[in-house]
C-alpha cells in the first residue's frame, strides 16, 4: 500500500511554475489574497504531509553543511525520530544534499527519502537534527518503495506532492499521482524555456503520461480570480484494454 498522492501546484496561465516571475495582479486585486490560496487549499485536503524534490527543499531548509563525527556504520534502515504528532515534510533527496539543522521544515517533521549510498556522516547529521529518514533503494530512485514505507511505517494515508517540475515529472512517469489540484494564478510568465509544472527528463519520443487519463472533478473560482482545478488521474481506457 502507498498513500493517496495529490499533486498540488500553482501555475501561471501558461503553465509555468515560478511565481516570482508572474505578472502583477490587476488593480484592486490583493496579491496577499492570491498567495494565501495555495496553503488554504492544501489544508483542505487534510493530508498527513507534503513532499518536494531536493531543489525545492533546499529553497526551504537553508542550514549550512556541518561535519558530524561518526565512527560507526549506520544501517540503511528506516529511522523514525520523534514526530510529536506533526505532519510530515518529505524531501526526495537521493544523494543527501539538504541540510536542515533542525527536525522540521515549515513546522512539519522532516522525513528524508535517501539513496543507500549516502554517507554515514549524513545519516548521523539527520539523527542529530532529530529528523527521520527512509531509503528508496541503492540510488534513491525507487519511489514505489519509498511511498510504501511512508504508508506502512509513518502511517501516511494522504500526501501532497508539491513539486518542483522534475519531481512531478518522475511521479507522473511512474504513475504515482492519484489526483491533481491546480491553482491557476491570474498571471502570465511568457518567457520561452521557463520550467512548467511537469518536466520529466526523458527522450523526445517518450510520453510520461502514457496510460493515464484525467477526469475532471471540480472547478472553483477563488477570491481574486484564482481558478482551482481538480482532476482525478485514472488509467486510460486504452491501457485498460477497452
Ligand atoms: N509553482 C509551484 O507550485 C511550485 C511548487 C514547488 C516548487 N516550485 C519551484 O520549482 C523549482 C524546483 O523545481 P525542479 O524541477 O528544479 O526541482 P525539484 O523537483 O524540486 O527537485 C529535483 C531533484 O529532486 C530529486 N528527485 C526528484 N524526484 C526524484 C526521483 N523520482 N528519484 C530520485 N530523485 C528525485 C533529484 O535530486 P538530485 O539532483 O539531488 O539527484 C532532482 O534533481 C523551484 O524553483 C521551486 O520554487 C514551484
Amino acid at each position: 500500500m502507498r498513500p493517496k498522492i495529490i499533486c498540488h501546484m500553482v501555475t501561471s496561465i501558461d503553465g509555468r511554475l515560478h511565481p516570482s516571475r508572474f505578472t502583477a495582479p490587476a488593480s484592486g486585486i490583493d496579491a496577499a489574497v492570491l498567495r494565501r490560496h495555495y496553503d488554504g487549499v492544501a489544508d483542505s485536503f487534510k493530508a498527513e504531509g507534503w513532499m518536494v524534490g531536493r531543489t525545492t527543499m533546499q529553497e526551504i531548509a537553508k542550514a549550512a553543511a556541518r561535519p558530524v563525527a561518526t565512527t560507526s556504520y549506520l544501517p540503511r534502515e528506516t529511522y523514525s525520530a520523534d514526530r510529536r504528532n506533526r505532519n510530515l515534510a518529505v524531501a526526495i533527496d537521493p544523494h543527501g544534499k539538504v541540510h536542515y539543522g533542525k527536525d522540521n521544515a515549515l513546522g512539519d517533521h522532516v522525513v528524508a527519502v535517501l539513496g543507500e549510498n549516502v554517507s554515514d556522516a549524513y545519516l548521523a547529521e539527520l539523527r542529530e537534527d532529530g529528523a527521520s529518514y527512509l531509503f528508496a533503494g541503492p540510488d534513491g530512485r525507487d519511489m514505489p518503495k519509498a511511498m510504501h514505507t511512508l504508508r506502512e511505517t509513518f502511517g501516511v494515508k494522504t500526501l501532497l506532492l508539491e513539486g518542483g517540475a522534475a519531481t512531478n515529472g518522475t511521479f507522473l512517469k511512474q504513475r504515482l499521482i492519484d489526483e491533481i489540484s491546480l491553482l491557476i494564478h491570474p498571471a502570465i510568465d511568457g518567457l520561452a524555456g521557463v520550467q512548467t509544472i511537469f518536466e520529466y527528463a526523458g527522450a523526445a519520443n517518450e510520453n510520461p503520461g502514457d496510460g493515464q487519463a484525467l477526469r475532471h472533478v471540480a472547478t472553483e473560482t477563488l477570491e481574486g480570480g484564482m481558478v482551482w482545478l481538480r482532476y482525478a488521474v485514472e488509467a486510460s481506457p486504452a491501457s485498460r484494454g477497452a
